[in-house]
């Protein structure tokens, strides 16, 4: 069976994360690599429908969870297990850490609940629980992001909260990051070429950046 590597970005928003997708992209298809490139909520015609209805509606936060999860399922099965399974690199900007970070730290809801869900969403059929293979985490103070993000765009409904939350949002990555060895931290104080560094840095040490071995012409 073909081997994919399922790669997640995260970070509270304005940490810098989707900036380096490209470049990330850019490297696996010069390791002759098929990449998928994906975001969450979103990344399919369905789940696209509900990121807009949970980006721009008020709602409490079951609501929130539960759109987010039924988004990811539609994702799941129509995007992520296909990809991988034919081999291919699937670079998804953002997966369940988000809600574990923004429902569950940064909104306070019931981290059991959301286990539930992603229990119910992410299983696979050995009984293992889909999850990315390497989780990048960008790293950013919250003002230091909030600064970054003042007056970039109209914000949404969660780009317009108050920095506390998004200070209970990095406790919760942080939090998740101490307890799983999928993560590897990134200083996203940085410039962005020493980002990126970092970046191929932490592909190298895990060794995910040799040649795929169906790719040779
Ligand atoms: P983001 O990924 O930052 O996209 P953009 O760069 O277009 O702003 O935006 C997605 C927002 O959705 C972000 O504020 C985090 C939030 N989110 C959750 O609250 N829960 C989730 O499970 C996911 C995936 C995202």
């Amino acid at each position: 069976m073909k081997k994919g590597l399922f790669l997640s970005l995260e970070g509270i928003d304005g940490a810098g994360k989707s900036s380096h997708i490209d470049a990330l992209e850019a490297l696996f298809a010069g390791l002759g690599r098929s990449v998928t490139r994906t975001r969450e909520p979103g990344g399919t015609a369905l789940a696209e429908k509900l990121r807009t209805m949970v980006l721009a509606e008020s709602m409490d936060p079951l609501t929130e969870s539960l759109l987010v999860f039924a988004a990811r399922r539609d994702h799941v099965v129509q995007v992520i297990e296909p990809a991988l399974a034919r081999g291919e690199v699937l670079l998804c900007d953002r997966f369940t850490d988000a809600t574990f970070a923004y429902q569950g730290a940064g909104r306070g809801f019931d981290a059991a609940v959301l286990e539930t869900l992603e229990g119910w969403v992410q299983a696979r059929p050995t009984g293992a629980l889909l999850q990315p293979d390497l989780t990048l985490w960008f790293d950013l103070p919250p003002e230091a992001a909030a600064e970054r993000l003042a007056g970039a765009r109209l914000p949404d409904r969660f780009e317009s909260q108050p920095v506390e939350f998004f200070r209970r949002v990095a406790a919760g990555y942080a939090q998740r990051a101490a307890a799983a060895p999928r993560f590897a931290r990134i200083d996203a104080s940085r410039s962005r070429e020493q980002v990126w560094q970092q970046v191929e840095g932490v592909l190298a040490e895990r060794g995910l950046l040799g040649m795929h071995p169906g790719s040779q012409a």
